[in-house]
Order: C-alpha cells, then structure tokens, then sequence
C-alpha cells in the first residue's frame, strides 16, 4: 500500500555542504504491519520516514499511497493527506511547553474544524486508553518521560491515522517504559494501525509484533526480511 520507488533525497543541491542521504531506494510497505527501519546512525532512517508520511518530498523518485503517486501533489493536498492518513511521534517528543497534556494532543486536530466538544471527548478518551487520565489537565513540563511519551502517542492518534510514524519510539525510555510504549503500538497495530517505526533497540527489533525490517545504511536499503 506504500510504495517507495528509486527514492534519492539530498540536501543542499549544488552547495558546497551537499549530502545525498538516500540513495535508490525501492521498498514496499504493507498496510496492517508493523514496520522497523533499523541502521546505524545517519543510515537515513528519520530521512525516509519524512518522506514515507509527506513532511518531504523526494529529490528523485516516487511515494505511491495506495497506488496513487503523491510525491507530486500540489502541497495543499500532501498537507491535507498528512493530516487525514499519518501520525507522527517523533523523537524528541516535541510537545508544547506551557500546555496541558490535553492541549497538546488537540493541537493537530484544529485544522479539521470539527468542533471542539468533539475533539475534547476524543483526547480525553486517548489519554484514558493510555492511562493518563489523571495527568489530562498537567502542563506537559511537569510530566514524566513516559508520560509525555504517551502524550505524544495520544497527539498523533487525535485525527484518527491508518498509519502511524514513529521515530525511534523507545530511545529516551528505560527498559520497563520502552516494553510498555511497544505494548501500545502493539495494541494499536491490532486494532488496525499500520505501524511504521524506526528504531535501533534489540528489544523493539527483535520484538514478535515487528512483522517486516528494513536494514538501512549510507542511504540504501541492506536487508528487507
Ligand atoms: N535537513 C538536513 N540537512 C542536511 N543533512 C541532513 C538533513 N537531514 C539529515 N541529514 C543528513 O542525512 C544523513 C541521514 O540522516 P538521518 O535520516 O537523520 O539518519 P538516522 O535517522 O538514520 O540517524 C545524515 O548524515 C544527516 O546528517
Ligand atoms: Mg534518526
């Protein structure tokens, strides 16, 4: 359902500083799965999952969704299907200092216009299924790492996505929290999210709920198995 076809993306073209950080990349990715990209450091694994969930467009080379090409499409429609399709924890978690919890998850939902009643009801009940309930109302500051990661699971789950895109996902937990965030990606995986993650922790890669690996490095695709 995702395709990746002769994928190239480089930064600063024609500067001095050019970087080519993938290279040829081909790759399908199955709707349903749970998904890894693994690879060393700068292997390009964040790189090719701004370009798998359209926060970039390749240099060369075509993203097709579903069959449709959408490496191309006008930035309206890629903004509009980035919303409606993919959500995004990333790294760093990147939540709003000086919001609540609550606030933070409603963020990415504003754009729709659905009413905010609506929204309110749907993060509250994301933070309840990621037993946060009781942190809703705290500035996001004031929680622990797994809290906040659980909040930024709860943001990228707000509009509803089929394909959720999460970079390195257990990389700032201890063992206990990173089992527990692969425990809720298992969970959403089951009820139908398409999981894509990257990651280069034994105990995420060598997980069972990890259906497909794609090792990467210097850009290319080494292994899909
Ligand atoms: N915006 C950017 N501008 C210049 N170089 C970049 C940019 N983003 C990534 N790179 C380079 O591309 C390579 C791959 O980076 P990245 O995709 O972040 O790798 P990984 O996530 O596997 O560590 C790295 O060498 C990195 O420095
Ligand atoms: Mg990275």
């Amino acid at each position: 359902m995702l395709e990746l076809v002769d994928i190239t993306k480089s930064f600063h073209e024609g500067q001095p500083n050019a970087y080519t950080a993938l290279k040829n990349v081909s790759l399908t990715l199955e709707r349903g799965k749970v998904i890894a990209l693994h690879g060393p450091s700068g292997s390009g694994k964040t790189t090719l999952l701004t370009l798998i969930g359209c926060l970039a467009r390749p240099t060369s080379g075509r993203v097709r969704l579903d069959g449709q090409d959408i490496s191309s499409l006008p930035e309206r429609f890629l903004t509009a299907l980035r919303r409606e399709r993919f959500g995004f924890v990333f790294q760093q978690f990147n939540l709003i200092a000086g919001m609540s919890a609550r606030d933070n998850v409603m963020v990415p939902a504003y754009p729709t216009g659905l009413p905010y009643r609506m929204l309110l009801d749907r993060a509250e009940e994301l933070l309840a299924q990621l037993n946060l309930s009781h942190r809703s109302g705290a500035l996001v500051q004031t929680l622990s790492g797994g809290e906040q990661q659980r909040v930024a699971i709860a943001r990228a789950l707000i509009n509803q996505p089929d394909i959720l895109i999460a970079d390195e996902p257990t990389a700032n937990l201890d063992s206990a929290l990173a089992k527990e965030c692969l425990d809720i990606l298992g969970r959403l995986n089951a009820q139908g999210t398409t999981v894509i993650l990257s990651s280069h922790d034994p105990l995420v890669l060598d997980s069972p709920l990890v259906q497909q690996r794609v090792g990467l490095r210097d850009g290319q695709v080494q292994e899909v198995r």
